[in-house]
């Protein structure tokens, strides 16, 4: 098979390292791809946005699967723009239609959706510019802190947690009627706060059944014990120690089939990735979000643990047949911590040169913001995320002590990472 992956970050970099080592994969593009894809596959400049150009390389290149990487293209309807083309329809697209993607894409139906199949999740109300005066009294009637989310994607950076009611309700009218977040923001939720252990849960659909990934949890904030602000993730660790049998069970029974069962009445054939953004409260789990597509850090740790041939995988999700399929995990865990520019989630500068990265051992180096300088072949930073240094162990302590070992030998200008990965567990 000819396989074109969508996307440019660590997590594309690990799909596509994976998918490589498949004995039924023929050739591998990643479009457009990184430095680190370039060894494993070959990068297509092409923007992921631009469903034509994708069309054009399709085809140029005989392209068997599609695997999409990012939300932006899947919200955006790029699985639908196949299935309505011609020359395309055939093609499997592993990731959502567009409706099944605005399980992300639109917090409010993400919410409508849990709430009609009895999914757990924190309490909420959506206000806009006609009604956001009600939400004031909403606030008073919450406890502090106060969660205010828009509705649309907002790359991350659309969620505020805040103590101060009167603030709150300042912040929610700058969201709805200054646009803080842009269009994404024309629809605020308010949502009681939950408070507990947060939990990354995956698994693949074919739209009728589903196999579970290995869990994960990921650090977002940039400062160590999970301060200062919020970034796409700085790293993560599998599996997740609380995530014990009794606990999974209940995230099975009370989300993910309900989940499932929920997509397939509303008539959404949902193929590809579910990520449940999970909240443990003494012992209960509730939805935060969904995603529809796989995690950045979380696939440097997932799709490591995955031991079956995962082209296979999709396959299976291609033909609607992942009930006749199992799934092998590798029982080590693994963790990645992730290297990042100085400045990062602010400004930051690009094109540091990177040097140590033939030093490394026993760890694989996942590629986010990284180019190769075509004249001189050497690899620069090109973004904030910059390398996901992932490594497994026989525990989670002892994978991170292998994953900082590394992080330690490789090398850049303003070079910066989380040291306590996994303090919490
Ligand atoms: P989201 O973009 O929905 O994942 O929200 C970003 C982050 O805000 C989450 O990863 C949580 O840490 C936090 N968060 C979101 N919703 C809630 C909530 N209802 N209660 C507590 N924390 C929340
Ligand atoms: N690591 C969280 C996310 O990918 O959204």
């Amino acid at each position: 098979m000819n396989v074109l992956i969508i996307g440019s970050g660590g997590r594309e970099h690990t799909l596509a390292w994976k998918i490589s080592e498949s004995p039924k994969l023929n050739k591998l593009f990643i479009a457009p791809g990184n430095a680190g894809t370039r060894a494993v596959g070959a990068n297509i400049p092409v923007d992921l946005n631009n469903f034509k150009s994708i069309k054009e390389a399709v085809i140029e290149k005989d392209i068997d699967m599609v695997v999409v990487g990012p939300e932006v293209p899947l919200v955006e309807g790029i699985h639908d723009y196949f299935l309505q083309d011609k020359i395309l329809k055939n093609v499997p697209v592993i990731g959502p239609v567009r409706k099944g993607a605005m399980l992300e894409g639109s917090k409010d139906f993400a919410k409508s959706f849990m709430e009609k199949y009895n999914i757990p999740t924190a309490a909420h109300k959506t206000f806009n510019r006609d009604n956001y005066k009600d939400a004031f009294e909403f606030i008073d009637l919450l406890e502090p802190p106060y969660v205010l989310k828009a509705d649309g994607l907002a790359a991350g950076k659309g969620v505020l947690i805040i103590e101060d009611p009167d603030e709150a309700k300042n912040e929610l009218e700058a969201m709805i009627t200054k646009e803080k977040f842009g269009e994404a923001s024309a629809n605020v939720l308010v949502e009681e706060y939950l408070q507990g252990i947060e939990i990354s849960v995956f698994v693949l659909s074919d739209g009728k059944s589903y196999i579970l990934l290995p869990e994960a949890k990921d650090y977002k904030r940039i400062g160590e014990k999970d301060t200062g602000l919020n970034t796409g993730g700085m790293g993560s660790v599998s599996p997740v120690p609380f995530a014990n049998r009794e606990f999974m069970q209940k995230v099975e029974d009370r989300i993910i089939r309900p989940t499932i069962e929920g997509l397939k009445n509303e008539n959404i054939e949902y193929k590809g990735f579910i990520f449940f953004g999970l909240m443990n409260v003494h012992g209960d789990p509730y939805v935060i979000e969904y995603n529809c597509r796989m995690g950045d850090p979380e696939a440097e740790v997932v799709i490591p643990r995955i031991k079956s041939d995962l082209l296979e995988l999709f396959e299976a999700v291609a033909n609607g047949t992942l009930s006749e399929t199992s799934i092998e995990i590798d029982n080590r865990a693994a963790a990645s911590v992730m290297l990042v520019s100085k400045g990062y989630p602010l400004a930051y500068e690009k094109g540091k040169i990177i040097s140590g990265l033939e030093n490394v051992n026993n760890c694989v180096v996942f590629h986010a913001g990284t180019a190769m300088d075509i004249e001189t072949g050497k690899i620069k930073t090109s973004g904030g995320r910059v390398l996901a240094v992932t490594a497994y162990g026989s525990n989670i302590k002892e994978a991170l002590e292998t994953a900082y070992e590394n992080a330690g030998i490789i090398e850049f200008e303003g070079k910066y990472f989380r040291s306590d990965i996994g303090f919490d567990l």
